[in-house]
This record gives structure tokens, sequence and C-alpha cells, in this order.
């Protein structure tokens, strides 16, 4: 019998190649930048991650910089959501998303928008997830409001093109909350959509959800809204696990957390503004869930 060599080394060596790569290449990453910031903002966090994880592919969308992240929220989720979409379907075999401060809270947004994603890791890093009740936070881009009336502002129709007021939350204005807010209550199935189901899937097809946060973040109020703890009508801190949005599993933490996959990660000493620059942080808290 005649072995042709190129054709034996061909069915040997390539399949072989073909796993190997395969195996070991990072999968990409795709990252979405805070409110008011520009994506240059998060170049550390990419040049870091090709550091540690050589040839990972990192995409840093420039879209909605500065003051343009002010754009509400469903439209910036669309956006970003597409273009997400874009890059699900050149890499079959998934993709890693992170999220800093209010891009922590358009990844949810998009995870539940376009369920059929393939991203397996999600980092929410110190993101506003249960909303958000603070006036220095507020004074950052509307010095004249205050927490205690801005929602006179907020939940209003005209109030709500601002994506700021899609996620705030008044513990005091529940009911103005509901009624009003078009983003928060939505993603949160607090109020029940025909979207709801899907939204719940969209999380559940996750390997993992990683919330990063802290208590001197300084700007995210409560803090533990970026662990999804949020105010009562006390204005106490109420911790997720006893909140209705878990205990009734709206959209998946539960299911989520049960099953191993909630990794939620308490880090002080860090300010709002760093988390994204801060080393330490990268390297323990964001990379070793890039795998
Ligand atoms: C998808 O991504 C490719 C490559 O980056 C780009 O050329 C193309 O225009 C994108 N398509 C859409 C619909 O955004
Ligand atoms: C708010 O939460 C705190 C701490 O769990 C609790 O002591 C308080 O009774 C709660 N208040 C309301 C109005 O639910
Ligand atoms: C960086 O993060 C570590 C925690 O991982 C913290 O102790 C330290 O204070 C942070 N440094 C800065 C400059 O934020």
């Amino acid at each position: 019998m005649h072995i042709n060599m190129h054709s034996l080394y061909k069915l040997i060596f390539i399949p072989f190649i073909f796993i190997f790569l395969t195996c070991s290449a990072y999968k990409p990453v795709i990252l979405i930048h805070g409110i008011m910031a520009q994506s240059g903002s998060l170049d550390l966090l990419a040049k870091r991650i090709n550091e540690v994880h050589p040839g990972t592919s990192i995409y840093v969308s420039n879209r909605f910089d500065g003051w343009s992240s002010l754009v509400s929220m469903r439209h910036q989720v669309k956006a970003f959501g597409s273009d997400l979409m874009n890059i699900t379907s050149q890499h079959p075999e998934g993709i890693h998303l992170i999220g800093f401060s209010q891009g922590g809270l358009i990844g949810r947004g998009i995870l539940e928008t376009f369920p059929k994603h393939n991203v397996k890791t999600f980092i929410s890093l110190s993101a506003p997830q249960a909303g958000q009740y603070g006036t220095k936070f507020l004074h950052l881009f509307f010095p004249s409001l205050w927490k205690k009336t801005a929602y006179e502002l907020f939940y209003s129709e005209v109030g709500q093109y601002t994506s700021v007021a899609n996620y705030w939350n008044d513990p005091y204005h529940q009911s103005l909350y509901l009624r009003y807010s078009a983003f928060l209550p939505y993603i949160n199935n607090e109020i029940s959509s025909p979207e709801s189901e899907s939204q719940s899937e969209g999380m559940l097809s996750l390997d993992r959800l990683v919330l990063v946060g802290g208590p001197d973040d300084g700007v995210i109020t409560p803090w533990q809204s970026s662990h999804f703890g949020y105010y009562n009508f006390s204005e106490e801190v109420v911790e997720m696990q006893k909140r209705d949005i878990y205990t009734k599993d709206l959209f998946g933490l539960k299911t989520l957390h049960e099953s191993g996959r909630l990794i939620t990660i308490v880090c002080s000493g860090v300010q709002h503004f760093d988390w994204h620059l801060n080393i330490s942080v990268i390297d323990n808290h964001i990379i070793p869930y890039l795998d």
C-alpha cells in the first residue's frame, strides 16, 4: 500500500494543531466605559489584559463618549448591543464582557436584550446594578440637583431621556419609580413585560457573573448597589439575598448564585474612578475570570 506522507502529515497534525490553538487562545474581551468617560479611559485595562493574556482580542467601543454617555440607557444598550452581537457572530467560541460603572449596567441591559449573545463571563465593575440615590453622584453632571428632589425631574417622561434618570432609584418614591422609570424596573423584571422571560434567559446563559465593588467607592450610592444590595423605604441597605429581585429570582440572580456562577467581590480602598486603573484590582479580580 502506498502511503502519501503528505496526507498522513495533514491527517495527524492538522487536527492536532487546530485543537491546540483553539484550547490555548483566550476569548475576546469587550469593554464598555463609564459615564462621562472617553473610551481611551480603558487603555490601561486593555493593555494589562494583553500583557497577562497575550494575544487576547480586545474590543473597546468609542460610542457614547463624554456627554453623549448621558443619552438614554435603552438607546445605548441597543447600539453597544448590536456591536456586541456582531463580535459574537465572529467568535462562536464565546466572548467576555466587562462594563465599568454605568457601562456595567449597560452590559446587563445588553445580556438581557440580546439573549442570543455568547458572553461567558460578565464582569460588572462598580456598576449601579440596583440603582443610584446620592447627591455626590448627581453633582458630577447635574450640579443644581439634590437627591431628595431629583425625582421631580427624573420621574417624568422628559426626565427619562437621560441615562441617570433611567436608573435613579429613590427609596421614598417607589411608586413614581415604577411608573416612570423606563429602564431599571424593566430589566429587573419588577414590571413584567413580554420580554421578561428572554431577559432572564440572557442572564442565565452566562457561565459567570462577577460583581466587583467596595465601601470606599464614594460615587455609587449605596455602594452595595454594585452587588445588587439597595436601600429600603427607611434608606437602610438591604443585601441582595434579602431583596425581592433575588428571593423571587426575577431575572436569574438566585439561580446563578445557587449554581455557583455568581461571584461577589468586596474590595476596600478603591475610589470610584480608580477601579479600572488599579493593577491589583485588574490582576486579582478581573483577569483570573477571563479564561
Ligand atoms: C461587523 O464587524 C465588521 C468587522 O469589524 C465590520 O466590518 C462590519 O461593518 C460590522 N457590521 C455591522 C453590522 O456592524
Ligand atoms: C429597612 O432595613 C432595615 C435593615 O434590614 C430594617 O431594620 C428596617 O426595619 C427596614 N425598614 C423598612 C421600612 O422596611
Ligand atoms: C488598589 O486596590 C487595592 C485593593 O485591591 C487597594 O488596597 C488599594 O488602595 C488600591 N489603590 C488605589 C490607588 O486605588
